[in-house]
């Protein structure tokens, strides 16, 4: 078989990059190596930035996500027994987010791509991509125990962390970033009305939380746990009872529990693999780049490297510009480390490292400091409603 581009993976990024170069005529083919079943049932986060929200909007697939997101204007911080409101909108200079899950994006662009006809072949694993840097790429998948060729100008890597895309590239080429941090998130999902109507992040002495939501009767709650807690470890009451420790105790007296939906252990990272581009290979989204989810980053930064990566494919295809291609890497890497910098910022702030009073004080400090300040938190907003997209024409 051969198209115009390869795209491995239908996650956020490869749908976005198959539906956006699909309104140019480019075509393309996305290969998944699970069933959409599975796709579809991943629990992700839901804080869309505004430039994620208008790329959404841009590829035609903003209906439902305008009519069932919830448009915040701020959030909370919780500490020392406070909670502080930051208001996005006014120190970001106008700017919002948008409340709409991973698992919602992704539903709406997959009905886009089999309504556009499309081909995206699940459970259809890409096991090696080859001659990528010699100019003829091709992907080598799977399909019902049988070998099959898909013979691309480009391959665009949107399969993720595990992805095969990162690993076909010759190791002496790449460049790689990682930190690891010494805690996980234990999340919750329950049909339960949110505890407040904005996002509250709290830093206690027994460690991070998160209250956050997908709708007005479904929440999403986080709590930070150790490397080695298990899901298994966690009742439902037990949950909800340390959830309540580490929350300011009018905010505790609001929740509303109930049963789990779902409860998921996930591990903390920063990862980025440099450069993002091999010859005719791309990679866009977690392929290149993790992030601790503290700052609601890392479906926002697949939309971005997704932005710069349609733009040269149009630009090559339409003008048979490579200036684009070549600018790739370079723009996405700076949107990406700014934003690996601010989640880094974040998860260090609010998270619980060690049982050493001193850095509990400073953390608060720096949190006194931010809710007081106007330059802190015109710093904070900028960062978290999503750095602009750079020029890229
Ligand atoms: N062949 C085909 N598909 C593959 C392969 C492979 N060898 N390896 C992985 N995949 C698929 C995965 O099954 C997944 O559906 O690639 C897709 C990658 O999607 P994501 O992991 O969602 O990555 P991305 O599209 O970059 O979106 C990033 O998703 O995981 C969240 O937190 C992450 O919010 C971020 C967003
Ligand atoms: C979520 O709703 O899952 C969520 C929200 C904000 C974050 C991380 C996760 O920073």
């Amino acid at each position: 078989m051969r198209t115009q581009v390869g795209i491995i993976g239908s996650g956020p990024a490869g749908l976005l990059l198959a539906q956006l170069l699909h309104q140019h005529g480019i075509e393309t083919v996305i290969l998944e190596r699970q069933s959409r079943e599975h796709v579809e049932a991943r629990i992700r986060a839901g804080v869309l930035e505004q430039g994620t929200v208008r790329l959404l909007r841009e590829a035609g697939v903003g209906e439902r996500m305008d009519r069932e997101g919830i448009i915040h204007q701020g959030l909370s911080l919780a500490f020392s027994g406070r909670r502080e409101r930051i208001d996005l909108h006014h120190f970001s200079g106008g700017s919002t987010v948008m409340i709409y899950g991973q698992t919602e994006v992704t539903r709406d662009l997959i009905e886009a791509r089999l309504k556009a006809g499309g081909l995206l072949e699940y459970e259809a694993p890409a096991i090696a991509v080859e001659n990528f840097l010699e100019g003829q790429p091709r992907i080598i998948y799977q399909k019902n125990g049988q070998r099959y060729e898909l013979l691309c100008d480009f391959v665009a890597g949107c399969d993720g962390y595990h992805g095969v895309s990162r690993q076909s590239v010759p190791p002496d080429k790449l460049r790689l970033f990682e930190k690891i941090y010494p805690f996980g998130w234990l999340g919750i999902l329950s049909d339960t009305p949110p505890v407040n109507e904005e996002l509250i992040y709290a830093n206690h002495a027994r460690g991070f939380a998160l209250c956050s939501m997908r709708s007005h009767t479904r929440s999403r709650y986080y709590v930070q746990c150790s490397l080695d807690d298990k899901v298994e470890n966690w009742s439902d009451d037990a949950f909800w009872a340390e959830l309540r420790r580490r929350l300011p105790e009018e905010t505790a007296a609001n929740l509303i529990t109930g049963p789990r939906l779902e409860m998921s252990i996930a591990p903390l990272r920063s990862f980025v693999a440099e450069p993002m581009r091999f010859g005719q290979l791309f990679l866009a989204g977690d392929a290149a780049h993790i992030m601790p989810p503290t700052g609601a980053k890392g479906l926002n930064l697949a939309a971005s490297d997704v932005f710069y990566l349609s733009r040269a494919l149009i630009a090559y295809y339409g003008e048979k510009r490579t200036d684009l291609l070549d600018r790739y890497s370079e723009a996405c890497l700076r949107r990406v480390w700014k934003a690996i910098r601010f989640s880094w910022w974040f998860t260090t702030t609010m998270h619980k490292f060690d049982d050493d009073p001193i850095n509990h004080r400073l953390q608060l400090a720096e949190l006194d400091y931010l809710t007081g300040s106007t330059a802190a938190r015109m710093s904070f907003a900028e960062n978290y409603v999503g750095l602009p997209f750079e020029k890229f024409e």
